[in-house]
């Protein structure tokens, strides 16, 4: 295992930012990764995984352990379901194609989010009506300064709308190694309700989907919205969509009466942020290298060399103009370096 100095992000970053890490090491195993660990015990210590979900606005003073640890497999099955691990460092996309193409059911919904399958739990993946809760069994996860070995059920990650305890409660302590999902493997319960799935599966005349119809319709709702991080730097949805209160929204309905709202409980409503910045009039636009993508609002973008201060810049101008216009505060999904 190599410790490089001074190495650049550039190609580990999905927004394409250049920073540097002062130590940077890719660990293939978990014996590798509690080497590491135990050679550095008083290193300040940052681990990457797909970096799908980060902006990095400045050089990363730290030990930068990048979890390349590769391997997915079978655990246990019954007539019905089918138990599969995967290991932290595996692609998410690859892996859910993978589940797929054994007709394995539960993360047909969620085909083309970027990012590594390590990272899912710390933010609750979603898309279309669903998220990796519903399917995620437990984790392990090694504790980055005791190398202890943690499990973490499902209820014990306390999921929630973008949201677990590895950004609370656990926030930076534990390092997750590996991931297992409980899938069906007949029966299957596909979720196509979500409008764009159905409009897409009539498009092409399906009205039967398999799990591949519904992963095809996601992948090609995805493509024709969502830039390819491979194409133009992005971390998909720079903001959350905003919870806020009912009586609050019934106000600021009366100004904007065509403001689109989902009704999250009795007491609040979800408010799409795609909504909020492209009505402010962000969509679209370009400042200098940094830019708010045209198919969706609520993508920021890096079109070559913007850097980290420039895309934060650009955040916190609509952070403030969706405050201003509509009161309603926005918080980013991506997480701030
Ligand atoms: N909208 C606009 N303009 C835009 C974008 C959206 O008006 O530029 C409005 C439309 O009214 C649309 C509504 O927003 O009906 C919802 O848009 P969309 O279905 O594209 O979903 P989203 O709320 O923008 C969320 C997730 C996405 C996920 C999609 C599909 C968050 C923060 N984002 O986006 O997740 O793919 O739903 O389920 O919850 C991600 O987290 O990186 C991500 C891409």
């Amino acid at each position: 295992m190599q410790i490089h100095k001074n190495f650049s992000l550039k190609k580990y970053n999905t927004f394409g930012i250049e920073a540097k890490a002062r130590q940077f090491v890719s660990v293939h195993s978990v014996d590798e990764l509690i080497t590491v660990l135990n050679e550095n015990p008083t290193t300040k210590k940052f681990i990457l995984g797909g970096g799908s979900n980060m902006l990095l606005t400045q050089d990363i003073d730290a030990l930068v352990i990048h979890l390349d640890l590769k391997g997915k497999k079978i655990i246990d099955e019954n007539d019905d379901f089918v138990w599969v691990e995967s290991q932290a460092g595996e692609n998410w996309h690859e892996f859910v194609i993978w589940t797929i193409d054994q007709n394995f059911g539960g993360l047909e919904n969620l085909s083309l989010i970027p990012g590594n399958v390590g990272t899912t739990p710390i933010q609750n993946i979603g898309a279309y009506g669903v998220e990796i809760k519903d399917t995620f069994v437990l984790c392990e996860a090694i504790h980055s300064e005791t190398q202890e070995l943690m499990i973490f059920t499902n209820e014990k990650c306390k999921f929630g709308y973008r949201e677990s305890i590895f950004k609370n409660e656990v926030k930076d302590e534990f390092i997750i190694t590996s991931v297992v999902f409980k899938l069906t493997k007949k029966e299957h319960k596909l979720n196509t309700s979500y409008g764009a799935i159905e409009t897409e599966l009539e498009k092409q005349h399906i009205t039967n989907p398999t799990l591949k119809d519904v992963s095809n319709a996601v992948i090609s709702i995805r493509q024709s919205k969502l830039p390819d991080p491979k194409e133009l730097g992005n971390s998909g949805s720079f903001f959350k969509n905003p919870v806020i209160l009912k009586t609050d929204f019934e106000k600021i309905q009366q100004k904007f009466p065509e403001m689109p709202h989902y009704v999250v409980s009795e007491t609040e409503v979800k408010v799409p942020a795609g909504w909020l910045i492209e009505q402010a009039g962000f969509k679209g636009k370009r400042f200098g290298d940094a830019g708010i993508h045209r198919n969706q609002a609520l993508v920021l973008v890096n079109y070559g060399n913007a850097t980290g201060q420039e895309i934060l810049a650009v955040a916190k101008d609509i952070q403030a103009t969706i405050q201003a216009t509509f009161s309603i505060s926005i918080e980013t999904e991506v997480n701030i370096i």
